[in-house]
């Protein structure tokens, strides 16, 4: 109800996209007496569709569907558009249109409504930025009082409020999600954490090993290790959905959890590194679920602990900050990315000990070119996939009926969207040979030549 929305007295609201047409049944919509509240809205796709709609416009299917790169040339910059230079580089991914208005933007300034068709919050549209900038500092009056120094403080503080004197158990993946949870409660309730990392046998190469190298002295005798890798191969055994492989995963990650835990006397809380990512693509709220990340969907229902996720609301480039700020080290905290299913998700088909060697084999083989020739640090994410499928090769002289690996690598800061990068042909090349020789089993090299969206990042 638009009274409850203004009780809240927001400065202004932003109507996100989502994967609805306006027309559909059961489409997201809204109180049209909101837009006369005096609350400056900015509509996105799917909003924009919908602000279209509800004041009188015409959205129709715009026959094409656009996706990818498209260039938005400025007329009248007006609020919205100040300071952004014409034309720009924007995102689409939409099959509607608004029909009286085939343009891309539109804005109402004296009741400060604006609308704009392509995706401002993704990393591919540069101008992006400034037109939130422009939106938030212009339009709504904001200043942008948020810095990780205040995050932390707040979080602490917080922490300690809900927890008093309960423990907590903080699953640790290696990652910088997980650690920073463990750091910032580690600051507030000291004693009362018990951080433990399981091995789930899905790991990169050497991973393990060096989790608890790095880890294990900072956090003393609150950290515990746990190797389950052979329960997890043996759960996963026979499975090949994605989906079911990561409610599996999640499902052992947490009886392992419980079963440890009973050694360590009595928790109250799990915490998880919960991103606002993971929330948004397990279908939290009306988004499509895209892929259930283990530590959100998969956890089962009859989980005897309470959640904490203090990082929920956050991106993975502000966790990054205020991983710095906390004093973890540079090789956590500019970690790539790794999914919490692991392996198991870069294993197309069922997850086996042999094509697990193979993707790992291939994947540090991968970085150790990239590394070699400079190319690591400007990748978001960079690994190898297998996939269960064989084809003809000749090695030899001999007939080979082996298995090819996938390389995926991207460049993105917001993991929402991602374009994959564009590695010299000679170091694909170096990558290639060294992959087929090396790795027994695989007899091509892949590179995949797909952005997010209309693919993901992930294989599964
Ligand atoms: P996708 O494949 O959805 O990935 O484009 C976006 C980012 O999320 C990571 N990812 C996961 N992280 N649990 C996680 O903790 C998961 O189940 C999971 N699945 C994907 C992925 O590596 C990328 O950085």
């Amino acid at each position: 109800p638009v009274e409850e929305l203004v009780a809240e007295q927001p400065k202004g609201i932003i109507l996100s996209g989502g994967p609805s047409s306006v027309y559909a049944e059961g489409a997201p919509g809204l109180d049209p007496k909101i837009f006369e509240a005096g609350i400056p809205i900015l509509g996105i796709c799917y909003g924009h569709q919908l602000m279209a709609h509800l004041l009188g416009g015409e959205v129709a299917p715009g026959g094409q569907r656009e996706y990818g790169h498209t260039n938005v040339e400025v007329i009248d910059p007006d609020l919205l558009l100040k300071d952004v230079a014409s034309p720009c580089q924007t995102w689409m991914s939409h099959g509607d249109l608004v029909q009286q208005a085939p343009v891309a933007a539109m804005a109402d300034t004296d009741r400060h409504l604006y609308g704009v068709q392509f995706h401002p919050e993704v990393q591919h549209t540069p101008c992006g930025p400034q037109i939130l900038h422009n939106f938030l500092y212009r339009a709504c009056g904001c200043t942008g009082s948020w810095h990780p120094a205040a995050f932390i403080k707040q979080t602490i503080a917080q922490l300690r409020q809900r927890i008093g004197d309960d423990r907590v158990l903080c699953g640790i993946s290696g990652g910088v999600d997980s650690a920073v949870v463990a750091s910032l409660l580690d600051r507030a309730i000291g004693d009362q954490l018990t951080a433990m990392f399981i091995d789930h046998g899905l790991l990169r190469q050497n991973e393990a090993a060096q989790v608890i190298a790095t880890l294990g002295p900072r956090l003393g005798n609150r950290f515990v290790a746990v190797d389950a890798s052979q329960q997890f191969l043996q759960r996963l055994q026979g499975v090949t959905d994605p989906e079911q492989k990561r409610s599996i995963i999640g499902e052992t990650f947490i009886r392992t959890f419980e079963a440890q835990a009973e050694m360590l006397g009595e928790f109250r809380y799990i915490a998880h590194g919960t991103l606002y990512p993971d929330v948004i693509e397990s279908g939290g709220g009306s988004t499509a679920t895209i892929k259930t990340h283990h530590n959100v969907g998969g956890l089962p229902e009859d989980m005897r602990w309470e959640n904490l996720e203090p990082l929920r609301r956050l991106f993975k480039d502000e966790v990054r900050e205020i991983g710095t700020q906390l004093g973890l080290p540079e090789e956590i905290v500019n970690r790539q990315p790794f999914p919490g299913p692991g392996l198991a998700v870069r294993i197309v088909g069922e997850v086996t000990a042999e094509r697990l060697e193979i993707v790992r084999a291939a994947d540090a083989i991968l970085h150790q070119e990239l590394q070699a020739a400079g190319l690591s640090e400007r990748l978001a994410q960079s690994f190898a996939i297998f996939a269960d499928l064989q084809s003809v090769g000749v090695m030899g002289d001999e007939r080979t009926y082996a298995y090819p690996v996938i390389l995926r690598a991207v460049t993105t800061s917001d993991y929402m969207t991602a374009d994959w990068a564009r590695i010299p042909d000679e170091v694909l090349a170096s990558i290639a040979s060294r992959i087929v020789n090396e790795v027994a089993g695989v007899n091509r090299v892949l590179y995949d030549i797909t952005s997010k969206p209309p693919a993901t990042i992930e294989w599964e």
